[in-house]
């Protein structure tokens, strides 16, 4: 099963991840992220770093993804493996759909044309919801060319529309609830549509 957990930069989501690893151990799950499960995420880091061009620094994402799928995610789920990806195509799908605007005519139709033929869609994607000034608090020590408030808004309100349009795979998060708390709430409903698959 693939689960995947994904929110604004600030949601907490990294937190909940490696907070999983320890609440589900009996699980035995491999927990891995995107970007930088392999090697093309220093790539990416660098591609971050220098900011220079989107669809360049998009195509670097795609190719994190293409990688992680091939080293991690498939095999992974081969095995009959539980899989817990901190970010995961919808990352694009919500940051890209808003770095890439300018540069093609439907930026989120081409990553999804672009993702459809060799990705794996997650069974199960936990979405970090909060307030945009709540996450840009958190955030004040360090930040990335995403983590403006109009880009986290913008990327937040694209995640919003996902979930209502496949609410069956989506699982909306309140992330300004105390961390333990978020980490049973989700911890528990993986449980059960692991337990709901056996
Ligand atoms: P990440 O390392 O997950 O940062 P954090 O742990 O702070 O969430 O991701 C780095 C940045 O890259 C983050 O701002 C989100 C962005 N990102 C995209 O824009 N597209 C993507 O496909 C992914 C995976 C991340």
């Amino acid at each position: 099963m693939l689960v995947t957990v994904e929110g604004i930069d600030g949601s907490g989501k990294s937190t909940l991840v490696a907070g999983l690893a320890g609440a589900l151990a009996d699980l035995d799950p491999v927990v891995t992220r995107e970007p930088g499960a392999t090697w093309v995420g220093k790539a990416v880091r660098r591609a971050i770093a220098e900011n220079r061009d989107p669809v360049t620094e998009c195509l670097l994402f795609v190719a994190d993804h293409a990688a992680h799928l091939t080293h991690v995610v498939r095999p992974a789920l081969a095995e009959g493996e539980l899989v817990i990806s901190d970010r995961y195509s919808d990352s694009r799908y919500a940051y890209q759909a808003v770095t890439l605007e300018g540069t093609m005519p439907d930026p989120e139709g081409w990553l999804r044309s672009v993702h459809a033929p060799f990705t794996v869609v997650p069974d199960l994607t936990f979405l970090c919801v909060l307030p945009v000034e709540a996450a840009v608090t958190r955030l004040k020590e360090h930040k990335e060319h995403f983590e403006e408030a109009t880009v986290l808004d913008a990327v937040q309100k694209n995640y919003l529309r996902f979930a209502e349009a496949e609410p069956e795979r989506f699982v909306l998060v309140d992330a300004m609830l105390e961390k333990e708390a978020v980490l049973d709430f989700v911890a528990a409903e993986i449980r059960r549509r692991v337990g709901s698959r056996r």
